[in-house]
């Protein structure tokens, strides 16, 4: 038996989570493939078994994503999730209705009766919810099997045909039994748990031959996770002498952060890297612009720009050297790399110079449909150290988007949202005031660009989760929430004309040092997914700027939970930050992704 052969393939509707589906099924030992919804049917007979995933769209809108109805009449088990559910009810004779209110965040779902699909589960579960549309009536032949407060058809099934439809989403860490969900459903496909890293190990160096041919590969190598992993992997499947990395250093890196890669892989008998400083050409471009997305932009293309004329100082030909790169799954979904996924940002390494050689057939990304956790798995399988394994993930362009920057526009809230604000911060004996600046978030699979919150109150985590979900709930221009812990004295002002400086720069990177060196000195380094430390254009003077705290939990970065951490390291690493020339005040991102997302822009 091989592992194509028990395969499931998730039907890609574009939802943010698609990709998320995919890896818990290959988490679970069963090899999985992300599909176009309108796959041929017969691209759709090698598989067991089918999970259609949620989607920006309604199922009732004209330009909803094109869907191959053959899908229903294969005889092979189906499971249908958010839009998956809606649309398998709406196609086969049920009526969707767009819901009084969007809901989003945990609800309490009550199985009714017994069904394959919750074996072994208690009757009360807590799921994850992300929906405006809502199932009203349902085909004939399909049962609930359970319900909650605000949605009666949270999960149905047609128990002759093997159908499930789920308006929660069992793929986020959030639904608390949703993997022994997916198991269940693997059960009633009949899927063996074939699949792990060892056996794509084995097969990637394959691959990379069959794609590079009698080419070689020059790799962009950051001296992150991802982009070591690559070139362990590169490297093995090749040889060295077919392998020359490229380490660019930026100016957007963190503290002595490129000599440490240098040292690093040096010492790891990692002989085909070369180093540039290009610190000029990017914070040169960089002047004067604002915007979150044009910076990825620009540094993006400068990264290919740098590139080539590396290529050109080492006198090795273009057309016989293909650009190698880190990049994983979600730096391919959240740019909108699939068809019918929203963009929620653009990764360096997708611009659109990269999508050109891609179609070209220029570009290698041996990791590109690996999440986080699984290069990780790849990455021990290789023999890399811990330490580099587990080093907190690092966007390619670096404090780049860590470092906000500003125009003179000062966004404003309107009246209703500032009253329903204050009446929900009171409520829970908390004080709201909205920063003077916009961020970057994600909710129900589109990007949103709006207001921090800044709370004063009572240091209880439990009360802080609770009333930044009611905000992030409740008041349209506002996707994140920070808790304050200290600032200088006066009136907090939006700091104009803030850009990309090497001063701005050289601020962030001290924070940030003095981060890292206390996560790691109390041993919390490896409890934290990631911390991002942002600079953010807010102050009580002219002089100074505001750092936000943003610790994670999370598995694959697609969705995450702030970190909790003591308050009293907590004032330690405060009164740390504040020390530093150049900071006024001090944040904690008290904000889940959703709706935030884990960096700031
Ligand atoms: P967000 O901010 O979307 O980030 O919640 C999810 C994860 O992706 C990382 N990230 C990037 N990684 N290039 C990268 O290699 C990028 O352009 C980029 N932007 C975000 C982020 O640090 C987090 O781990």
């Amino acid at each position: 038996m091989d592992t194509a052969s028990q395969a499931i393939a998730v039907i890609d509707f574009g939802g943010q989570y698609a990709h998320l589906i995919a890896n818990r099924i290959r988490r679970l030992g069963v090899y999985s493939d992300i599909i176009p919804s309108d796959a041929q049917t017969n691209a759709l007979k090698a598989y067991k078994g089918f999970i259609l995933s949620g989607g920006p769209s309604s199922v009732y809108d004209t330009n909803a994503p094109a869907f191959n109805k053959e899908i229903l009449n294969l005889g092979k088990p189906l499971l249908g999730l958010c839009y998956g559910h809606q649309l398998i009810a709406a196609t086969l004779g049920g009526t969707v209705v767009p819901g009084s209110t969007r809901e989003y965040g945990k609800a309490q779902l009550r199985a009714l009766g017994q069904s394959p699909v919750f074996k072994g589960l208690e009757p009360i579960q807590t799921v994850w919810m992300s929906h405006g549309d809502t199932v009203t009536t349902l085909p004939e032949g399909f049962v609930r099997i359970a319900s909650t407060d605000h949605c009666d058809q949270a999960a149905v099934e047609h128990p002759g045909k093997r159908i499930f439809g789920f308006q929660f989403h069992p793929e986020v860490t959030h639904t608390t039994n949703g993997m022994a969900m997916l198991a269940n459903f693997l059960d009633i496909c009949g899927c063996g748990r074939l699949w792990n890293m060892k056996n794509y190990l084995r097969n990637a160096g394959e691959r990379i031959k069959e794609k590079v041919g009698d080419r070689n590969v020059f790799l962009l190598v950051s001296g992150g996770v991802d982009s070591t992993v690559a070139f362990a992997l590169l490297n093995r499947a090749l040889g060295e002498k077919r392998v020359q990395g490229l380490h660019i250093n930026n100016g957007l890196m963190r503290k002595d952060e490129t000599r440490g890669v240098e040292e690093y892989l040096k010492k790891h008998n990692f002989n085909n890297l070369k180093i540039v400083d290009a610190t000029h050409d990017f914070l040169d471009k960089l002047k004067d612009v604002y915007d979150p997305e044009k910076k990825r932009r620009i540094i993006g293309d400068t990264f290919i720009e740098v590139q080539r004329r590396e290529l050109l100082n080492l006198d090795l030909d273009p057309e016989q050297w293909m650009l190698g790169q880190g990049t994983i799954y979600p730096d391919t979904i959240e740019s909108g790399g699939t068809k019918n996924a929203a963009l929620i940002k653009t990764h360096h390494n997708r611009v659109p110079i990269i999508e050109q050689m891609i179609r070209e057939g220029k570009v290698i990304e041996p990791l590109a449909d690996l999440y986080k956790d699984e290069v990780r798995e790849l990455g021990e399988e290789l023999g890399l150290a811990h330490a580099l394994v587990w080093r907190h993930p690092f966007p390619g362009p670096g404090l780049g988007v860590r470092l906000l920057c500003s125009s003179e526009t000062i966004p404003e809230i309107s009246k209703h949202d500032r009253e329903n604000l204050d009446r929900l911060a009171s409520a829970r004996g908390f004080t709201a005031e909205t920063l003077p600046i916009k961020s970057v978030g994600v909710q129900g699979d589109f990007r949103t660009y709006a207001l921090p919150v800044a709370l004063k109150g009572s240091y209880d985590w439990d009360a802080i989760e609770a009333v930044s979900t009611d905000i992030t709930n409740n008041v349209k221009s506002v996707n994140r929430v920070v808790l304050g812990l200290a600032s200088k004295a006066g009136t907090i002002a939006h700091v104009a004309h803030a850009y990309t400086t090497p001063q701005r720069l050289s601020v962030l990177r001290e924070a940030d040092a003095v981060v890292t060196a206390f996560l790691q000195e109390k041993k919390l380094y490896d409890q934290i997914w990631q911390m991002p430390v942002v600079l953010i254009p807010v102050s009580s003077n002219t002089e100074e700027e505001s750092i936000v705290l943003r610790p994670v939990s999370s598995s694959e970065a697609m969705t995450a939970s702030f970190f909790r951490i003591p308050f009293d390291l907590l004032s330690e690493l405060t009164s740390r930050i504040m020390a530093i020339p150049g900071v006024s005040a001090v944040y904690y991102d008290v904000t889940h992704k959703p709706p935030g997302t884990i960096e700031w822009e």
